[in-house]
């Protein structure tokens, strides 16, 4: 079994989950999901990011420690996880002792190396994103851009990672791995970055400053950097198994790629002689009204909100079939009605139905055997083999997107064929041709159904069950084999109805803020 190991971004502990941040777990999720269905052993990571000036300043506000503030939100943020119905095999808070164990390990390590070293700063410090900033990121009438809040200039000692002596070697890395970031648009805009020198990297910060971090091994009284703690997440989860590190493929938001995702995690793991990982996904983001959703903006919705409506699978088959990985995307609750009234409730729900339905009226609902394929059929057969064909390929390259859309046409062409033949007159005719007509109806718009929702399985993990269930059909352990036109569901014996995807009550209510 080929081994696959997959992490999502480690989430700040100084706010609630919003979309965006369960966006990220659900598209990990589908890709999870399918790369086991393909036949990979499959190795999840999710987690929270505990440490630095954000989460201690934000529990200083609240008038409790940064432990208690920490405990708080990433048990929010891991209670989200069941209600997506996320898989993850793990969860790492990089407050437990396995993670900062392994972050003081690398830093004592790198320090041996002289890859690390003491030296003074003098310059601008940017506390919201507690970064050290440098002329260049000067607005061009002189001031500080809005993203870096209150900017002070400070003097002071700390320790320095060796970023600069590994700029050509990341360049030509990148070059010689045209694919190592996904999309590969990313990858040149990383390059563009490496055109300018690049500064050695600020990894400590004096405790009198900050005291929520992890202290540095060679030097107590300076904790380190959040990025240089943070990042080491994915590697310290699976410090027992390079089997599993090695395979490593993280998805990420954009704003994380450059520098900490895309510069500071390969050249930590080059110095640190560790493999690097596979691959960088990197999605773009929600926005709402033009901007990007955050808490800070004050656009950001709640996911339990839209979950608690309409099912985490109709959630999940949204942000998944509306949003090209890689680009951004707008969520307006109009276009997640149309989405869902169309394609769920109407596509799906129909084809449900009515198979059902016409199973239990003409066949006392039992799925028929088949006769012999006339030309509708053929014509739908053969959709099914393209729409097989083409979907996985895209999924392989997180074009999920487009694999859902191939999906829904083949279910558009399922109800058209349903249509045509139009049971609900055959049942009429007493002619044996006709009867027999009827019993191939049955059996193909049954087995339509059951291939259609073995597809998307990995989007809807809830909804696929219960569609099994009502078709009296258990799956077998192998999804390709599941993917084959065939005869398995003669015989079963189908329940009457489901609903699945009832219409919500207009007029919508908005769906509240996510919660500060
Ligand atoms: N803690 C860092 C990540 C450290 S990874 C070693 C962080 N946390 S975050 O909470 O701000 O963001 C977590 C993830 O959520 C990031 O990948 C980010 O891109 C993603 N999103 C946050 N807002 C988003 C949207 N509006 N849309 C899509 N994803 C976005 O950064």
């Amino acid at each position: 079994m080929k081994q696959y190991y997959l992490t999502t971004a480690i989430d700040y502990v100084n706010g609630s989950p919003h979309l965006g941040h369960a966006y990220e777990k659900v598209l990990t999720d589908v890709i999870a999901r399918f790369r086991r269905q393909m036949g990979d052993k499959v190795h999840f990571l999710t987690g929270t990011d505990e440490h630095g000036q954000k989460v201690q300043a934000s529990a200083r506000k609240r008038g409790i420690t940064p432990q208690q503030l920490a405990d708080e939100v990433s048990a929010e943020f891991q209670s989200l996880l069941p209600k997506l119905n996320i898989s993850n095999d793990d969860f790492i808070r990089t407050t437990e002792p396995r993670h900062k164990a392994v972050v003081r390990e690398i830093l004592q390590q790198l320090y041996d190396k002289g890859e690390i070293y003491l030296a003074e700063y003098k310059g601008f410090y940017s506390t919201r994103q507690e970064q050290f900033l440098q002329e260049k990121d000067r607005n061009p009438d002189g001031s500080w851009p809005e993203l870096f809040g209150e900017v002070t200039e400070i003097t002071e000692s700390n320790y320095f990672f060796k970023l600069r002596q590994y700029q050509d070697w990341l360049v030509d890395f990148l070059t010689k791995n045209p694919d190592w970031i996904f999309p590969r648009f990313r990858q040149t805009q990383v390059l563009e970055f490496l055109k300018e020198p690049l500064n050695d990297l600020c990894i400590s910060r004096p405790r009198e400053r900050l005291e929520w971090g992890i202290p540095l091994p060679f030097d107590e009284k300076f904790v380190t950097y959040v990025w240089f703690d943070a990042l080491v997440n994915y590697y310290s989860a699976v410090r027992q198994q390079p089997d599993v590190w090695r395979e490593a493929h993280h998805v990420i938001g954009k704003d994380i790629l450059v520098p900490p995702h895309a510069v500071y995690w390969p050249i930590m793991l080059q110095a640190a002689g560790l493999a690097l990982p596979r691959q960088l996904i990197v999605h773009g983001w929600w926005m709402q009204r033009g901007a990007k959703m955050s808490k800070s903006t004050g656009n950001a919705l709640n996911p339990l909100d839209l979950v608690a409506e309409f099912g985490a699978d109709a959630f999940r088959y949204f942000l998944i079939r509306e949003m090209n990985v890689g680009q951004d995307s707008d969520f307006t609750r109009e276009q997640f009605l149309v989405r869902y009234n169309s394609e769920l409730a109407n596509n799906l729900g129909n084809l449900v139905n009515r198979t059902l339905n016409m199973t239990t009226r003409f066949a006392g609902g039992m799925v028929p055997a088949a006769g012999p394929d006339q030309d509708l059929e053929r014509s739908l057969r053969a959709l099914w083999d393209k729409t097989r064909d083409e979907f996985i390929p895209l999924c392989e390259g997180f074009q999920f997107h487009t694999a859902l859309e191939r999906a829904m046409v083949f279910l558009t062409e399922t109800n058209a064929y349903i249509e045509k033949r139009a049971p609900w007159k055959l049942g009429k005719s007493p002619a044996a041709a006709d009867q027999e007509l009827l019993r191939t109806a049955l059996a193909t718009m049954a087995e339509a159904l059951r291939l259609a929702v073995a597809l998307i399985q990995h989007v809807t993990p809830a909804t696929t069950p219960k569609i099994n269930a009502v078709l009296g059909y258990t799956p077998g352990t192998v999804w390709r084999d599941e993917l084959n036109w065939g005869a398995k569901l003669t015989g079963a014996k189908v329940a009457e109805a489901l609903v699945l995807f009832p219409r919500p009550a207009p007029p919508a209510a908005a769906a509240t803020p996510a919660k500060k």
